[in-house]
């Protein structure tokens, strides 16, 4: 069982909640979510390891309110248990060579871990970051400590601002219609890109059959055969 060690407001209706003991994962895997005392919400919530301190075993998640699961979690106080199944999924591949991650709104969350995981595995590499914002910006600080280039929109396309023509591996998460327009972009520009897609989840691990997705290679499970795909493999279904 994992234990609460910080759950405050960072943004409007943007949470970060930090766990310890909760079992630890790669970029982009998942840990599904639940407050052990509780049958309402029934169902366990995914979210994504936005960040991990391997040295102090602290996972940080950040998260937006918005229905019956989130809000619970918003309300939960330091100390608080919760129960922490994972890590789930795959994550997003660690391409050697420069990065350039595109994130919108919340999706902005699993490309922080991803950011740290590239420039841990490659230090000399070139990570550009362009993240993309309704309203109001979070975690820009947080992407300075690992990426070189942190560009941040409010209001407009992240994907207009990405140049998809460079020597480098992509990454994006965000909402659907942001993933279909990275994936043109790539696509048209040879550009390998790598995304995660959502779903309503109800196991989390592969067992229920509750979020498949089309695929070139037949039906997946976004759970457990993703929730990050190789963009080609996937655009046809956006
Ligand atoms: C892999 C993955 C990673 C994610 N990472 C993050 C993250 O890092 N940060 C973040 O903010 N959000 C993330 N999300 C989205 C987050 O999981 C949802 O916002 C959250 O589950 C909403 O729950 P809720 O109870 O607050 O909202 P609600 O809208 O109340 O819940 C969703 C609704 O769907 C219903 N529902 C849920 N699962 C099922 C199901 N399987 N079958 C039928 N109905 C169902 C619920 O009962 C509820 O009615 C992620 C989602 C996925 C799939
Ligand atoms: S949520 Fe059950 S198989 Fe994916």
């Amino acid at each position: 069982m994992a234990v609460i060690s910080e759950n405050i407001e960072i943004a409007k209706g943007i949470f970060k909640m930090c766990l310890s003991g909760a079992p630890l994962g790669e970029a982009g895997q998942f840990l599904m979510l639940k407050q052990p005392d509780s049958l309402d919400p029934f169902l366990a919530r995914p979210l994504s390891y936005c960040n991990i301190d391997k040295n102090s075993g602290t996972v940080t998640l950040v998260y937006q309110t918005i229905g019956k699961g989130t809000k619970a979690f918003s309300k939960l106080k330091q100390g608080s248990l919760m129960q922490a199944v994972g890590p789930c999924g795959r994550g997003f591949p660690l391409v050697s060579g420069n990065a350039v991650l595109i994130g919108g709104g919340i999706g902005t969350a699993p490309l922080l871990l991803l950011a740290h995981a590239l420039r841990e595995s490659q230090p000399e590499r070139h990570i550009k970051v362009h993240l993309g914002f309704r309203e109001e910006a979070y975690l820009i600080k947080e992407f300075g400590q690992y990426a070189d280039e942190v560009s941040v929109d409010i209001g407009g396309i992240i994907t207009d601002a990405a140049d998809f023509s460079q020597a480098a591996a992509y990454y994006a998460c965000g909402p659907e219609p942001m993933l279909k327009a990275a994936a043109l972009k790539a696509e048209k520009a040879g550009a390998e890109l790598y995304i995660s897609l959502e779903k309503n989840m109800a196991c989390g691990v592969g067992a229920c059959f509750g979020c498949t997705c089309k695929t070139k290679g037949g039906n997946k499970r976004i759970c457990k055969d993703g929730p990050v795909f190789n963009a080609l493999e996937v655009h046809d279904v956006l």
